[in-house]
């Protein structure tokens, strides 16, 4: 192991005690900072529980395909209320089965929006659809039903909406319109596990045909890389199964592929994480739910901030921590000058249809979508994570109040 130019197995060495394991950082997506950051952007909250069964995992001889997926998948179903669980390698694994499973391709249209992570549209890319993009709702900047159902054609062949930061979409008015043009709706739940609209939680039958949920580090559970599709109909669920696992059938055979699948299973390392934080679920909302409320008390008071308004009817599950600031402030520069004190920012969302790859292959130039466009140059997401204290939380509000002084224009 050891070599002149010292070790090339860093993470080996850093391992002096079992116990280093429950003081790691994780937090690599925060990485291009300007300086190190004194706080952290987003961190997983991983206990006892989870490295228990996670090491039961490692000591088995089960590391893929064993109990835990199926047991993640049950367990998940039950929480969300829906009668199917698919377990995937991640939120954009789950979407394109999706997308597959429900036969969209070549030719075909799918209204969605571009205020979304990129991968919300690109699944429609992969199968040679298009998106068509409707503009947003001002104040919780989802779907507006009225732009989609202005939107639709004779080649719309579904509408993907998207429960932005974890608030959830206006599904009742979507679903409505998805069901008169007789086309299914998806939901890329993927931010937004554990949210409730009416009373009733994000994932249950009836709200869309099928939502698709998401598991990276920064989301409210975590199974490192990882995601769920969840639907009340069977035959989406078997087909999601199928192509998941290599395009096999519903036997034991390894070697029959009924059709052009992928190798998309979460493994049992992943899926017993997934157990142990979901068991824990309701105290890690609720850890989330204090520091947004802490934010939100604090910010109120700062001239030049809009705090994110939750719609009543509403539980949301809070992914990201995000902020408008007045359009007589310099977002990047404020975002700046945070990053040079160790506070990390994200400009969360960069439009999609301005990204510069749809730019060059749809030919957008911006103006197309005014909402999106005005709230992809004026949120910014703070640090965000459910053990963030008071105080940091503190700091984080004086060096915004701060920031935004300097940077108005
Ligand atoms: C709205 C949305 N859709 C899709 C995804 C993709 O999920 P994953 O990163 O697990 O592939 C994300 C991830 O952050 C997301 O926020």
């Amino acid at each position: 192991m050891e070599s002149k130019a010292g070790s090339r197995f860093a993470a080996v060495e850093a391992l002096t005690s079992m116990d280093r394991l429950g003081d790691s950082d994780n937090c690599t997506y925060a990485r291009e900072e300007a300086r190190p950051p004194v706080i952290a952007l987003a961190r997983p909250d991983i206990g006892e529980l989870e490295i228990q069964l996670v090491n039961r995992v490692l000591r088995s001889d089960f590391l893929s395909m064993g109990e835990m997926t199926p047991e993640f998948e049950r367990a998940l179903a039950d929480y969300v209320g829906a009668p199917h669980a698919i377990a995937v390698s991640s939120g954009t694994a789950g979407l394109h089965c999706l997308v597959r499973a429900l036969g969209i391709g070549p030719g075909d249209e799918v209204v969605t929006t571009s205020f979304s992570f990129v991968a919300s549209s690109n699944v429609l890319l992969y199968e040679g659809a298009r998106p068509v993009f409707a503009d947003i709702e001002p104040e919780q900047l989802c779907l507006d039903p009225d732009l989609v159902e202005a939107a639709i054609t004779p080649r719309t062949r579904s509408i993907l909406a998207v429960d932005v930061f974890g608030h959830p979409c206006r599904l009742d008015r979507l679903k409505a319109i998805a069901d008169d043009c007789g086309i299914p709706l998806i939901d890329d739940a993927c931010e937004a596990l554990g949210a409730e609209l009416n009373g009733v939680k994000i994932g249950a039958p009836g709200q869309a045909d099928a939502a698709v949920f998401a598991f990276f580090p920064n989301k409210q559970i975590t199974t490192g890389e990882g995601g769920m599709v969840v639907t009340g109909d069977g035959r989406i669920a078997a087909m999601c199964r199928s192509l998941r696992n290599q395009g096999r059938g519903e036997g034991d055979q390894w070697l029959v592929h009924e059709r052009l699948g992928y190798n998309y299973r979460l493994d049992e390392l992943g899926a017993a994480l997934g157990v142990g934080q979901l068991a824990r679920i309701e105290e890690l909302l609720e850890r989330r739910d204090r520091v947004a409320d802490l934010y939100r008390q604090r910010l109120t008071r700062v001239h030049g901030v809009k705090t994110y308004p939750v719609a009543p009817g509403v539980r949301m599950s809070w992914f990201v921590y995000v902020v408008r600031l007045d359009a007589a402030i310099d977002r990047d520069r404020v975002a700046r000058q945070l990053a040079g004190q160790g506070i990390p920012t994200r400009p969360y969302f960069q439009p999609i249809h301005l990204q510069p790859f749809y730019r060059e292959r749809f030919g957008y130039r911006g103006g197309e979508l005014p909402v999106t466009e005005a709230a992809g140059r004026s949120c910014l997401a703070l640090p965000f994570h459910g053990r963030l204290t008071a105080e940091e939380v503190e700091t984080v509000a004086a060096a915004l109040e701060e920031a935004i002084v300097a940077c108005s224009g």
